[in-house]
């Protein structure tokens, strides 16, 4: 069939998304085909009520999360919807208005669930997708929007307690939010913020000697690069970073993996190095990036006490009351 047909057909099924008879099937064949008509996003964002059907599938099976009864159709039939997010989430054109109209918000009850039943881990995966869409591309107002509705801590449970696959996509988005400047201060600006993510990537670490999966590999090492870019994180690292890094423990798992392999170097390194090392960005740090970086360092050294460097224990500074005073 011509493109001319092919974009009928598919304007077709977006208008078919407003009537509730209609929708489920147009829901199920537009996720199928959505990576064939590049302007689905668009599209559906400025099509009459096609928006607001997408919600009103989400918040239809919120009754559902808690006490856990979604059914394997009615999780199948709100993804195919949460596919059609992504797609709006995902296109330069959309994902600033998905983010104003503060629609990321209506999957944090399907992040907040905890139930392992297959349901309710596809849901958190497909939700994790949308979320994962959005950071994709640096974009600080995206960081600065979920730092606000605090999806971190929805990302720690599910690094502790999700599949493999949830795990890594979770993992990936604290990566990149870190790897903002303003997400690698608000996760260092606490002890407690600090702990709270340093204690689930380690864990994560302890699980993969029993199940490994270089994938999540990856975006621990990375997280954990990022975090030795800051001093006081550095400082504690050095107390709290696994010995599994440490050690050849996973050279094996990663010996066709460049980049991998480069970043845990790098964050040896880091953690051996007195000095405040060079950032590790793909792109060269802008002048006033840098001297905002600098100028937070600087502070921080001249309000905190000197750790003495044999402190004890794992957590360095776990007898130290974990106020932000103390860490800042
Ligand atoms: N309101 C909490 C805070 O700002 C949110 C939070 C809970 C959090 N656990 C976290 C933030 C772990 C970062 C890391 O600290």
């Amino acid at each position: 069939i011509s493109m001319a047909d092919e974009s009928k057909e598919f304007h077709g099924l977006v208008l078919q998304l407003i009537n509730p008879e209609q929708r489920e099937t147009a829901l199920l064949e537009l996720s199928k085909k959505r990576e064939s008509f590049p302007d689905l996003a668009p599209v559906l964002w400025h099509s009459y009520g096609t928006i607001a059907a997408l919600l009103q599938e989400i918040i239809s099976i919120y009754p559902m999360l808690s006490p856990p009864t979604l059914s394997p159709h009615a999780s199948n039939r709100v993804c195919n919807a949460l596919a059609l997010l992504q797609c709006v989430a995902s296109h330069p054109e959309t994902k600033a208005k998905l983010m104003n109209a503060q629609i990321p918000l209506y999957l944090y009850p399907f992040l907040n669930t905890v139930s392992r039943h297959r349901p309710f881990e596809y849901l958190r995966l497909t939700s994790l997708g949308v979320i994962g869409a959005l950071v994709k591309v640096d974009d600080t107002e995206i960081v600065n929007f979920l730092l606000q509705t605090e999806i971190i801590p929805l990302c720690l449970r599910i690094m502790e307690t999700g599949s493999e696959l949830s795990k890594t996509v979770a993992t990936f988005i604290v990566q990149k939010i870190l790897l903002d400047d303003a997400g690698l201060t608000y996760i260092c600006a606490t002890a407690e913020r600090f702990y709270a993510l340093s204690f689930v990537l380690s864990s994560m670490v302890t699980k993969l000697l029993e199940a490994p999966s270089v994938r999540l590999l990856k975006h621990i090492v990375r997280c954990y690069l990022r975090l030795s870019e800051h001093q006081r994180a550095r400082e504690a690292l050095r107390q709290c970073l696994p010995d599994a890094l440490k050690d050849q423990t996973f050279a094996a798992a990663i010996q066709s993996e460049d980049a991998v392999q480069r970043w845990l170097t790098l964050l040896l390194k880091n953690l051996n190095d007195p000095a405040a090392p060079a950032a590790t960005g793909t792109v060269a740090p802008t002048a006033s990036a840098a001297s905002a970086a600098g100028g937070a360092a600087r502070t921080a050294a001249v309000n905190l006490p000197t750790i003495p460097s044999g402190s004890s224990g794992a957590f360095g500074y776990a007898s130290v009351p974990l106020a932000s005073a103390n860490w800042n």
